[in-house]
């Protein structure tokens, strides 16, 4: 394994930006790559459980040390602790790829430690500080843990806090105008793949390791990547046939697909964003999915006129059967696949984040039509932005009923089930991404 590897991943650790973004990543070979990756993820995943552990073999206060050489000792620890690396290849790897050599004994002192004495740690007692053993056990801030705990209660926390803790697992939705679900497996198991029917009918799972724009069947649109917790969202939406649906938060576009799908050439999809380049993202799936009914539209959706302005300056309708509020959020149902949410998310963002959500759920509520449905999803697990925001929404809105759905999974365990118009998906327990999901229906006049 590259010493340059370990170079590029204290570079990209430092500079906190994703392996993709570092200008010397595009040059390692694919092995280095997926190394990098391993090690900038699992370093930012268990970052707290790192500097615990180290805090026990190392004397000087964790605060005091350069940030490059701990961030080295976060590298070196992981290596031994979660990749089980023999203790000269994890040492000396990272011990010589520091730049400050003055630095070099003290890394290798630490670590040297932690080789001959494994495992000789002691995390504060479950019975005694639950809270605390979770936080560090699992990696987590204090404030995500208190939440958990407090929505979802211990046993349920501890079990989501450490499923949170992996990536999920890669999921394709089918595009039913191209393929079917038998024919894509047949397809992706012809091209090496290991792939199995998901956890819904048009689901897949695939483990792989290649990039899914190698997978076969990619380029020709058979396919778009999506966790079943999205799939779900446009399935409570339930479009069909010749509706119009405004997608109000559609960028990069994986639900606005679906919907496109579902409401066929008879009907419409307006996929706005707010942000002018993310708009491209969506035309792209659309040209490679092939999808002819999807208009784009950039406008900030928290501003009824500026929205009913762009819209009618485009030729596009201002009232929809159904729409979708697909909100920006504080991500924390998304944290296995970015553990950075869990260090870069501050507590104090919450409540700004859910302000603005109230305000896009003012203006769907505006534009759609008498008898028409809206759902807001979140990919979020904090009250405040979900039962709070859909609540209070709903107390203002006497126009609007909520509907209950129920989505039972294929392996027949399993179940969403939506209660007083909103529920849950959660990874402990439907193996999907944090979801919060809610529906209502607009009175007829
Ligand atoms: C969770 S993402 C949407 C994901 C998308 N629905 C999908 O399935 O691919 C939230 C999106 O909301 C957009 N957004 C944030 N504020 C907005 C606003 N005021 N008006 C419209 N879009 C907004 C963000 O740019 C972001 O692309």
């Amino acid at each position: 394994m590259s010493g340059s590897a370990r170079r590029v991943a204290l570079d990209i650790i430092g500079a906190r930006i994703p392996p993709g973004a570092y200008d010397g990543f595009a040059r390692l070979d694919e092995r280095d790559r997926a190394l990098v990756k391993e090690l900038v993820t699992g370093t930012e995943r268990w970052k707290r459980f790192l500097d615990f552990y180290i805090s026990w073999f190392c004397h000087r206060p964790l605060e005091k040390i350069a940030p490059e050489v701990l961030n080295a000792l976060r590298l070196g620890t992981y290596q031994l602790v979660f990749m089980g690396l023999p203790p000269y290849a994890a040492v000396n790897s990272v011990v010589e790829c520091l730049r400050a050599k003055s630095h070099r004994g003290f890394v290798n002192g630490v670590l040297r430690a932690i080789t001959r004495n494994p495992g000789h740690i002691e995390l504060p007692s479950l019975d005694a500080c639950p809270k605390q053993y979770a936080g560090i056990r699992y990696s987590f801030p204090d404030w995500i843990v208190s939440r958990y705990f407090g929505s979802f209660g211990m046993q349920d926390a501890l079990a989501l806090l450490k499923v949170q803790n992996y990536p999920p697992p890669v999921t394709l939705r089918v595009n039913m105008t191209k393929t079917d679900r038998a024919h894509l497996i047949k397809t992706l198991q012809n091209g090496g793949l290991s792939a199995r029917p998901g956890n819904l009918g048009i689901s897949i799972r695939v483990v792989g390791g290649r990039k899914v724009s190698e997978f076969p069947g990619y380029r020709e649109g058979l396919f778009a990547v999506q966790n079943e917790a999205a799939m779900i969202a446009t399935m409570v939406l339930g479009p069909t046939r010749g509706d119009v649906v405004w997608d109000m938060c559609a960028a990069p576009g994986g639900k606005t697909m679906h919907i496109a799908e579902l409401v066929s050439d008879a009907g419409l999809v307006v996929a706005s964003d707010v942000g002018k380049h993310r708009t491209a993202l969506i035309t792209e799936s659309s040209k490679r999915l092939g999808f002819g009914n999807i208009s784009t539209a950039v406008l900030d959706a928290t501003n009824p006129s500026e929205a009913a302005n762009v819209l009618e300056s485009a030729g596009l309708p201002v009232c929809f059967d159904k729409v979708l509020v697909d909100a920006a959020c504080s991500g924390l149902g998304v944290i296995g696949k970015h553990p950075d949410i869990k260090w870069m998310r501050r507590e104090s963002d919450i409540a700004d984040m859910a302000r603005r959500q109230s305000l896009l759920l003012s203006t769907a509520a505006r534009f759609l039509k008498p008898g028409g449905t809206l759902v807001y999803s979140a990919c979020t697990l904090t009250q405040e932005e979900n039962e709070d925001v859909w609540r209070c929404f709903l107390d203002a809105h006497e126009d609007l009923i909520p509907v209950d759905e129920t989505v039972r999974f294929d392996d027949g365990a399993r179940v969403f089930r939506m209660e007083n118009g909103w529920g849950y998906l959660l990874p402990h327990i439907h193996g999907t991404d944090g979801f919060f999901i809610a529906k209502a229906l607009k009175r007829q006049c």
